[in-house]
């Protein structure tokens, strides 16, 4: 018997376990002491009502012999494939629904995609990136080649002829720096993808704070990306589902690579290894697409974009560099004094009571960086910019 050894080669834990872990022991140390979360990027408003009550309809329909729901189609039902299609409509990308798979989040997917692809691919990663994606290619024993994200390039690589891949990640908006592709950026990426006959990966889980149309907010929205990129989003952030779970990824028909259907081998992976996401689950998520739903979600993320502002604002009195926070609910902050990211972020818990997320933790390029989140309630937001001027004023 044989383990996956590949999993030495991570972290021992990850990068939230581990900040929520020192969070901990400092809160048992310190029992006295309020400490505001600004780490990771969990929502704090509550599920709008439309939602609510959809997810309560359900949970009725399942009381009847008529309305009740045992396994569902493993891909996802009908009635919330058929609301995101003309979510898609909508940006203007034409999608069947059977492009569309429902999930319980985008994480899983990002992860799970990987069945799809032989071991001896070249993966692509930016450097800072969100870490699951490193950390389930490690895990899987790929090859990994990073892209420097830093100040030079806006934390916005652009590909790289010279550099030879087979899967690529993108996230736009970006975390954990919060920078945005434009639409020439992203158009170069799908020319690169098809060049090199590679699939890109795209994490459109911050889709929604995009405002405005001059941004992408699918890769689907740049010609030829059907025929390179899967894409995936999530409820989370756009509705608050960091809790109750559920999310969708698309993978065009067009996707085809060794006269194989992508699509086809994600229906047979998923309809092997998943049963779906709950029925009252998708009723709720489909609640976000009624003309109720819509105004109750935008107003939850205006309000997580006013926090980004506070954010900001609170930064720029203080002549500490950043980028995000427009577009994005993250705000990616040079550290103040060349501090290294956790010296910060043992500064921040200690003299300020905040906790934020250390850069580090998403690569090398992080270091030196810190990263806030703009999904607490208003009052932590502003009690924890209050602490740290004070702090980075009185010590540093
Ligand atoms: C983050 O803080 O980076 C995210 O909340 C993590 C996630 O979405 O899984």
């Amino acid at each position: 018997m044989k383990i996956n050894n590949n999993f030495n080669n991570i972290q021992e834990s990850y990068l939230f376990s581990m900040i929520a872990k020192k969070t901990n022991e400092y809160k048992k140390a310190n029992p006295d002491k309020e400490v505001i979360r600004l780490g990771i990027g969990d929502v704090t408003k509550p599920l709008c009502k439309e939602v609510i009550k959809s997810l309560h309809d359900a949970v009725d329909d399942m009381s009847t012999a008529e309305g009740f729901h045992g396994y569902g189609p493993e891909q996802g039902y009908e009635f919330l494939k058929e609301e995101l299609v003309k979510y898609y409509a909508g940006k203007g990308v034409c999608l069947s629904s059977d492009e569309i798979f429902i999930s319980d989040g985008a994480k899983s997917d990002l992860g799970n995609i990987l069945d799809l692809f032989d071991k001896d691919n070249t993966v692509l990663i930016p450097d800072p990136v969100y870490p699951v994606y490193v950390d389930t290619n490690t895990m899987a024993g790929r090859n990994i080649v990073f892209l420097n994200a830093d100040g030079n390039n806006g934390f916005l690589p652009l590909p790289d002829e010279s550099v030879k891949a087979d899967i690529i990640y993108l996230c736009s908006p970006n975390n954990p720096t919060g920078a945005v592709y434009n639409f020439e950026q992203l158009k170069e990426w799908v020319d690169y993808a098809i060049k090199q006959d590679a699939i890109i990966l795209f994490d459109a889980a911050y889709e929604c704070f995009i405002s405005g149309d001059d941004l992408p907010t699918s890769i689907y929205q740049i010609e030829g990306a059907k025929k390179c990129a899967i894409e995936f989003c999530s409820f989370s952030k756009t509705a608050g589902f960091t809790g109750t779970r559920c999310g969708y990824t698309v993978v065009p028909f067009d996707l085809v690579r060794e006269d194989t259907s992508i699509n086809k081998m994600w229906l047979r992976r998923q309809t092997t290894k998943f049963n779906g996401v709950p029925y009252i689950v998708q009723k709720g998520a489909a609640a976000v697409f009624t003309a109720e739903g819509q105004k109750e979600i935008k107003e939850a993320i205006a309000y997580y974009k006013e926090n980004a502002l506070i954010i900001a604002s609170a930064l720029d009195k203080l002549g500490i560099s950043y980028t995000g926070g427009k577009n994005s609910p993250y705000i990616w902050l040079k550290c103040p004094n060349n501090m290294s990211s956790w010296e910060f972020f043992d500064f921040l818990l200690e003299k300020a009571n905040v906790v934020g997320t250390p850069g580090a933790g998403f690569g090398k390029n992080g270091e030196g960086y810190f990263r806030l989140t703009a999904f607490g309630n208003r009052e932590n937001t502003v009690k924890a910019m209050e602490r740290i001027k004070e702090a980075i004023e009185k010590y540093l």
